[in-house]
C-alpha cells in the first residue's frame, strides 16, 4: 500500500526527517512513498497518511552524520524527486552504512550534485543580494529584491540576520519574504520585484564596503562580471563603480575598512562565523573538488597576530583545522620556544583547500599556483578585514604571495615590519615550518630552526 508523507514547505528538512524515519523504521520501500509539499488535497488514490509517531523498534537506524549534511542541502533543491532520492539512499544506508563515501555510485553523485547546486545558490544570495533603503516612521527600513534559483531562503536568513543585525531590513523572494525589526524574524507571503524599492542611498554603504575591499591591481573584470552572474547585474550598485575604481587605481585608506565593518553590523563574531560557513561552499578554483573540506582559520577574534600558511596539508584536509599535521608540530614547538601561545593567535591559509597528487593510496602535497592563491586571496582579506590584527605574518612564499599580492623573496625580506599594500595593516615575513622538515643536514636544521624562533619572537615583540 503506498503512503503519502506531507511536508509542509519545499525545504521542510524536519518534516522530511520524521516522515523518513517512520517509514525506514517500517521498511516501507521507496516505491511505495508519495511525497506532498503543502496542503494541496491528497488525490483520491492517495494511500495512507505517514504517521510520525511510531514507537521507536528495538534496533535503531543508521543515519550517518555525512549523510544529514548532505540531506539538509539537497533537500533546499527545486528538483522534484529530491525526497525520494534522499529516502531511497537512506534505505540503502541501512545496508551500506559507507554509501555516502562512494562517489561513484550514481544516486550519492545525483544529491552530491544538487547539494553542490544549492551550495552555490546559497553563495549567489550572500554575494549578491542588495538592499535599498526605504524611509518609515521608525526609522529607515532596507528591502531587497531576490530571485535564488532553489529553496534557499529560510536556510540564508541566519546569515543575514547575523550580517545586518542592527539594521531593519527585509528580504523580498518569489517564494517567501522575510522580514528583521531588530528583535525578531517573522515570515511573509511571496512578493514581486515591483514590491522593492528602486535604487537609493543605501547604496553608499555598499559602495564603501565594496571599495573597501577593491584591490585595482588585481582586478580581473572578465573574471569579477563572470562571477556575478548576469541577472544580477542590474541589481549591483558597484558594478557602476568598477570602471572609475579601475581607472583611480591607487591605494585606498585603512579607513574604508571601516565602512566594511559597519556593513557586518559591527557583529564580528557573527561576520567570521558567516564567513566561514561561506567559505565551506567555495568553488572559487578547482582545488575543492578533491579537498575532503575547506580549512578555515581558527582563533580568537580579537587575536593581535594573524599567522598565514601556506594551505591545509593531509591531515589538516582531514580534520578541517590549520596546522594540526607534522607541520604544525614544529609551528607548535617553535611557538613555544618563542613565547608565544597559540591559542592566542589567530591561525589560517592562503589557500583554503589541500591540493594533492594521488599516489597509490597516499595524497602527495602539490604546491598551489598563483591562480589558485589569488583566488583563495578573497577568503584571507575577508579574514583580515574582520578580525583587524595587529600584525599579520606569512610563513612562506604562498603566504606572501597571498598577503603582497606579488612574488617575494623570503630570504631579502623576512624578519621586519613591512606595510602590507592599501595600507591594510603591518606583515611580517618568515619561512614556512616545512622548509625545517626538509632540511637534512642536522646542524643547518637546527640554525634554521632557531632563526625561525627569533622571527616569530620578533613579531610578537613588533607589537608588544
Ligand atoms: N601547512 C600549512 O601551510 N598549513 C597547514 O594548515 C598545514 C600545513
Amino acid at each position: 500500500m503506498t503512503r503519502t508523507a506531507h511536508l509542509a514547505t519545499p525545504d521542510d528538512f524536519d518534516g522530511w526527517r520524521d516522515a523518513a524515519r517512520a517509514l525506514a523504521i517500517q521498511s516501507v520501500p521507496p516505491d511505495q512513498v508519495i511525497w506532498q509539499v503543502g496542503d494541496t488535497p491528497g488525490d483520491l488514490f492517495a494511500g495512507e497518511a505517514v504517521a510520525h509517531d511510531v514507537p521507536p523498534p528495538a534496533a535503531t537506524l543508521r543515519v550517518p552524520r555525512a549523510f544529514i549534511d548532505l540531506a539538509r542541502n539537497a533537500i533546499l533543491h527545486t528538483e522534484p524527486e529530491r525526497f525520494a532520492l534522499l529516502y531511497t539512499l537512506l534505505m540503502r544506508l541501512q545496508d551500506q552504512p559507507r554509501l555516502t563515501d562512494d562517489h561513484a555510485d550514481p544516486l550519492v553523485r545525483r544529491l552530491e550534485l544538487l547539494a553542490k547546486e544549492v551550495r552555490r545558490d546559497i553563495h549567489k544570495m550572500r554575494a549578491f543580494l542588495r538592499f535599498r533603503e526605504l524611509p518609515s516612521p521608525q526609522g529607515p527600513r532596507f528591502v531587497a529584491w531576490f530571485e535564488p534559483a532553489h529553496h534557499i531562503v529560510r536556510a540564508n536568513a541566519a546569515f543575514f540576520l547575523n550580517r545586518f543585525a542592527s539594521l531593519r531590513w527585509s528580504i523580498l523572494t518569489p517564494e517567501l519574504s522575510l522580514h528583521w525589526d531588530g528583535e525578531a524574524l517573522q515570515e511573509g507571503p511571496p512578493a514581486t520585484r515591483a514590491d522593492a524599492p528602486e535604487g537609493d542611498p543605501v547604496e553608499d554603504v555598499w559602495k564603501a564596503y565594496y571599495a573597501s575591499i577593491f584591490n585595482p591591481a588585481r582586478v580581473k573584470v572578465g573574471a569579477m562580471l563572470k562571477e556575478m552572474p548576469r541577472k544580477y547585474w542590474h541589481n549591483m550598485p558597484e558594478t557602476a563603480l568598477v570602471p572609475g575604481l579601475i581607472a583611480t587605481a591607487q591605494a585606498r585608506e585603512s579607513g574604508m575598512i571601516e565602512a566594511a565593518r559597519m556593513a557586518t553590523g559591527g557583529n564580528a563574531e557573527g561576520a567570521w562565523a558567516a564567513l566561514r560557513d561561506e567559505a565551506a561552499a567555495c568553488t572559487r578554483c578547482p582545488l575543492y573538488k578533491p579537498a575532503t573540506q575547506t580549512v578555515f582559520g581558527e582563533g580568537p577574534i580579537d587575536a593581535a597576530l594573524m599567522l598565514v600558511g601556506e594551505q591545509p596539508g593531509d591531515q589538516e584536509d582531514l580534520a578541517g583545522r590549520p596546522f594540526v599535521g607534522p607541520a604544525g608540530q614544529v609551528l607548535d614547538r617553535a611557538l613555544g620556544d618563542a613565547g608565544i601561545d597559540r591559542a592566542r593567535l589567530y591561525i589560517t591559509n592562503a589557500v583554503k583547500h589541500f591540493k594533492f597528487v594521488p599516489r597509490g593510496p597516499r595524497r602527495i602535497h602539490d604546491k598551489p599556483d598563483v591562480p589558485e592563491i589569488d583566488a583563495c586571496r578573497w577568503w584571507v582579506e575577508q579574514e583580515r578585514m574582520i578580525l583587524r590584527p595587529r600584525l599579520t605574518v606569512a610563513l612562506g612564499a604562498t603566504a606572501a604571495r597571498s598577503l603582497f599580492g606579488r612574488t617575494i623573496t623570503i630570504s631579502r625580506e623576512r624578519g621586519r615590519l613591512i606595510d602590507l599594500p592599501d595600507n591594510s595593516g603591518a606583515g611580517w615575513i618568515t619561512v614556512h615550518p616545512s622548509f625545517l622538515l626538509r632540511i637534512d643536514d642536522k646542524a643547518r636544521a637546527d640554525e634554521e630552526y632557531a632563526r625561525f624562533v627569533s622571527d616569530l619572537k620578533g613579531a610578537a615583540t613588533a607589537i608588544a
